[in-house]
């Protein structure tokens, strides 16, 4: 590689490690994507300019035409994308990754033959690809609703670890007897393929959260290999970011999900101890519904309120309003706050990106294991359009799939009220006994006209 290439490939390595430190915060994550994207780009046009190889003006043309179309595609998804599409969107980029380490596998194979290493490193390309690959098709069908949550064959356990087992070793059988025979590296894919489907189909309930970073991370570690394969540092250094920082976040996940990594990996995965339709039991009673003149002159004498945001005020775009009724109350003397569940919403840090765009301070934002103790001291807790991540059957019901799920122990506080469109469950799927206990009361609509009402009858007080 000559010195030019190797300044360039540091330049672009240390914009991806800053870049990503700065990602960490959310005053700072707009400029570490720039910087990084920045440093993507320079590795890109360096490799073109730089590189040791003959390289016809066809292939050239071919290279720019696929940039142009996947700038042009990429640029209009993610301009048009809105917020609550996100993780769709990141589970089929999680794919594109894997789709590309198994081409580059299938390419190289044949040139590699009798090379033990890097047959070693082609074959786990295709492997990791592939099982990233369609693993997040499936997890991405199953976030837009496209596809049924969790289907499950019997004993699919045993056949997901039986799969995993013939995989590892036909990829070894490939490696050191069967490198001569494309064939092998065709069908090495398609059983790969095959165990990411099996992987993620099982898979419902509360639990894809982890399932989508450890895809992510598994995209990271296919660029990683396919990074060895070429001796491309820049390659490299790219995909261990990608994946000890997508491992990072699936212990982080798992630990929210209460689930260890052990579990997601060898089966038992998503398998709380009971289907969705199980936990549609024993929730019963009365629920009381109230009005938003009520709840504005409940929440204008209070002295304490904990707002605690979800999936559904996302869906309602209400983070603007939200933040108006926070002013307004704290004007009036009224200490607040949000209290943030690590899988509120859909994606990894969901409500800390809604809130940020409207300039919440982040000093209100308060993680879920500091503001649990502070419910019992709170006179309103108002639930917007949250549910799993307040159910109490987390705690009490060991036939729920999200038993021993960390929650916000919103129940703990004197008033919960509880905005929402309907008594419809949430994610998981299962009712949530939060609504009939009696301190709580139902305040029905969508999320962002409500708040509005109640803007207005606050102001008028
Ligand atoms: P959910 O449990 O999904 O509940 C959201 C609630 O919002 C629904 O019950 C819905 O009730 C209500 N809603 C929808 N649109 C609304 C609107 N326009 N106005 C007012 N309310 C509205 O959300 P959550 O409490 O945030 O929990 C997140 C769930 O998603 C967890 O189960 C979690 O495991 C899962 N998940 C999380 C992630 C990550 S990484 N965060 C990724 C994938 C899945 P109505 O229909 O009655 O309005």
């Amino acid at each position: 590689m000559s010195l030019a290439l190797s300044i360039v490939y540091l330049f672009a390595a240390v914009s991806f490690i800053y870049g990503l430190k700065l990602l960490g915060h959310p005053e700072t994550a707009k400029r570490g994507n720039t910087i990084a994207a920045t440093g993507m780009i320079v590795a890109i046009l360096g490799t073109l300019v730089l590189h040791e190889l003959t390289v016809s003006p066809f292939v050239y043309t071919l290279i720019g035409i696929a940039i142009l179309l996947g700038t042009i595609i990429g640029w209009v998804i993610a301009i048009k994308v809105e917020m609550t599409k996100m993780p769709e969107l990141v589970s089929l980029f999680n794919g594109f990754g894997g789709a590309s380490a198994v081409l580059i596998g299938l390419v190289e194979f044949g040139n590699n033959i009798g090379n033990t290493s890097q047959m070693a490193t082609i074959v786990a390309a295709i492997f990791i690809g592939g099982t990233t690959f369609s693993g997040s098709m499936i997890a991405w069908a199953k976030l837009n609703g496209r596809m049924w949550k969790d289907i499950r064959l019997p004993k699919y356990n045993l056949i997901n670890n039986v799969v995993l087992l013939g995989l590892l070793t036909f990829a070894v059988f490939i490696v050191l007897y069967a490198s001569d025979n494309s064939i092998y590296a065709y069908l090495l894919m398609l059983v790969a393929l095959l165990y990411g489907v099996l992987l993620v189909i099982p898979i419902g309930g509360a639990d894809m959260p982890v399932v989508i970073s450890l895809l992510n991370s598994l995209t990271g570690i296919a660029a990683a290999i396919t990074g060895v394969l070429y001796g491309n540092m820049v390659m490299l250094i790219g995909g261990i970011l990608v994946g000890s920082a997508g491992l990072i976040l699936t212990f982080a996940m798992c630990e929210a999900m209460n689930r260890s990594l052990g579990n997601v990996i060898f089966g038992a995965f998503g398998d709380g101890g009971a289907s969705a339709e199980h936990a549609h039991h024993a929730t019963s009673g009365v629920i009381k519904k109230t009005t938003v003149s009520d709840v504005a002159i409940l929440m204008n004498y209070s002295e304490r309120i904990i707002i605690v945001p979800g999936y559904g005020l996302a869906v309602a775009q209400a983070q603007h309003a939200i933040h108006e009724l926070e002013q307004i109350l704290e004007s009036r003397g009224i200490e607040i706050k949000y209290a943030i569940h690590p899988v509120a919403g859909r994606m990894p840090g969901h409500m800390n990106v809604l809130l940020a765009e409207t300039n919440v301070e982040y000093d209100k934002l308060a993680e879920m294991e500091d503001v649990n103790p502070e419910f019992a001291t709170t006179d309103v807790v108002l639930v917007v359009g949250a549910n799993d991540v307040v159910n109490p059957a987390a705690h009490n019901d060991p036939a729920s799939p999200i038993y021993g799920m960390p929650i916000l122990d919103v129940e703990n506080a004197k008033q919960i009220i509880v905005n929402k469109r309907s008594m419809k469950p949430g994610y998981a799927g299962i009712e949530n006994e939060l609504f009939y206990n009696q301190k709580t009361s139902m305040l029905f609509g969508d999320a962002k006209s409500v708040i509005q009402e109640l803007i207005t009858e606050l102001k008028g007080m």
